[in-house]
């Protein structure tokens, strides 16, 4: 289906419905280039439909790696082994994807050869000095001008660094960990606030476990992984955007299946339940250590929501979605989260700005932002245009936040959601009840 670059959103009455969510971007990720990097074949079903993991694959199939794809997102990989990547005979791209630039970084560093990774124009503006600095440490050399991709990695036979990175990020602490498996020694990250966990979980299932203690997580290098046949469950950052529209709507009623819940990915429900949301969790299985099931949220009643520094590591992919809830005319505030200006877009101002385009009262801070409904007029959005400069969480927020207005809204660079989520506006049509005057 081919998306068109505004979309219209009408109010909604309620969301109701029980789903299910694309496959989880962040573990695609990570099984595509593990089962790389291993040695068998794996079979990963469930593989992400969005185009950042495709970058990722059309990555690693540029670097010699057969990937075949089979029916619903099942792909078959054939490992090459630690070290067995083939050199690249053009640059690589990676699109609009930070976890593959980054997380590829830290495979190429421990390659003996040169490749060049670029990206589109938001990926070549978001800071690469996090994952350079390690990489370096461990003995590659990468060029990059002004520390932004494209990257050029000068791989080489690595030695451990023990690393502390100044913030908090899955990104840089997966580079690391995988240029780890590359190098000779014990490599050993520890982090200053507790990130998404899906390589420490993804290396284990691999065969090749890092050993970790609290903050501290360690590789060994040369441990050999093998090749394996796994599912990858629902996204729970996808998720989300229903989530909070079903906790934000009065009536609503919102059931994802078969979605993962990691503890580390799921701080957004401890935030809905403080909004006044009725949330039920079910654990229905653990796969290759990742629990997944159902979740359902339920409207009941709206509060203020104030986010502090502690909860933003674990929020960073649902804050924007969390924006939304002012849309219901409360208040919502966060602090510490000044790592959203270097996402897909300044989340910080893409935020603010389109809130305020939607009739919202919401101002930034270096740090943060504050949203609440219009301090005059009807107490929900007046309609507008909300630009998502690009950025899939973006048009997902801007398009929940229209579901409270008076009438419809309109959304520019709503294409952004093939992203994470291509087939989010059809889903949307699905799980609304009509609301508003004119919601054609
Ligand atoms: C991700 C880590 C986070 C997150 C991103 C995915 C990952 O980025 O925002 O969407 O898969 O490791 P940072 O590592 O920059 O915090």
């Amino acid at each position: 289906m081919t998306l068109a670059s505004i979309a219209t959103v009408s109010p909604a009455r309620r969301l109701q419905g029980t789903l299910h969510v694309p496959g989880d971007k962040s573990i695609s990720h990570r099984y595509g280039i593990f089962a790389a990097i291993a040695e068998g074949v794996s079979t990963i079903a469930g593989y992400a439909p969005g185009a950042d993991c495709r970058s990722t694959l059309a990555c690693l199939g540029a670097l010699g790696v057969e990937v075949r794809e089979g029916p619903a997102g099942t792909l078959t990989v054939v490992g090459r082994g630690l070290g067995g990547l083939r050199s690249a005979s053009e640059a690589l791209d990676a699109g609009n994807s930070g976890t593959t630039i980054r997380l590829m970084a830290g495979v190429l560093a421990g390659h003996p050869f040169s490749t060049t990774i670029a990206g589109d124009s938001s990926l070549s503006r978001r800071p690469m000095r996090r994952v350079i600095d390690p990489l370096e440490a461990m003995g590659a050399r990468i060029e990059a001008a002004g520390d932004r991709p494209p990257l050029t990695i000068h791989g080489t036979r690595l030695h451990a660094i023990a690393f502390e990175p100044k913030t908090p990020s899955a990104q840089v602490k997966s580079a690391v960990l995988l240029a780890g498996l590359h190098a000779e020694g014990t490599t050993k990250v520890v982090e200053p606030a507790a990130t998404r966990d899906h390589t420490e979980r993804a290396l284990a299932a691999f065969g090749a476990p890092a050993e970790i203690d609290g903050l501290q997580t360690s590789v060994q290098g040369g441990r050999r992984l093998e090749g394996q046949t796994l599912m990858v469950p629902g996204d729970f950052s996808s998720a989300a955007f229903w989530l909070v529209g079903a906790a934000m709507l009065p009536g609503s009623r919102i059931e994802i299946v078969d979605v993962g819940l990691n503890p580390t990915r799921i701080a957004l429900l401890d935030v809905l339940r403080r909004f006044g949301a009725r949330v039920d969790v079910v654990i229905a299985s653990t796969g290759a250590g990742e629990p997944r099931g159902r979740v359902t949220v339920e409207h009941d009643r709206t509060a203020a929501i104030a986010i502090g520094p502690d909860e933003v590591p674990g929020l960073i992919d649902e804050l924007p979605a969390l924006a939304a809830l002012a849309a219901s005319g409360g208040e919502i505030s966060v602090r510490g989260a000044s790592e959203l200006r270097v996402k897909e877009s300044d989340r910080i101002a893409t935020l603010v700005a389109g809130l305020r385009a939607l009739g919202l009262d919401a101002d930034e801070r270096e740090d943060g932002f504050t949203a609440r409904g219009p301090s005059s007029g009807p107490a929900r959005p007046t309609s507008g245009v909300a630009d998502a400069r690009g950025d899939h969480r973006m048009a997902m927020a801007f398009a929940i936040a229209a579901l409270a207005a008076d009438r419809p809204c309109r959304i520019e660079g709503a294409d952004a959601v093939a992203i994470s989520y291509p087939d989010f506006f059809e889903t949307l049509e699905g799980l609304r009840e009509r609301g508003g005057s004119s919601a054609a």
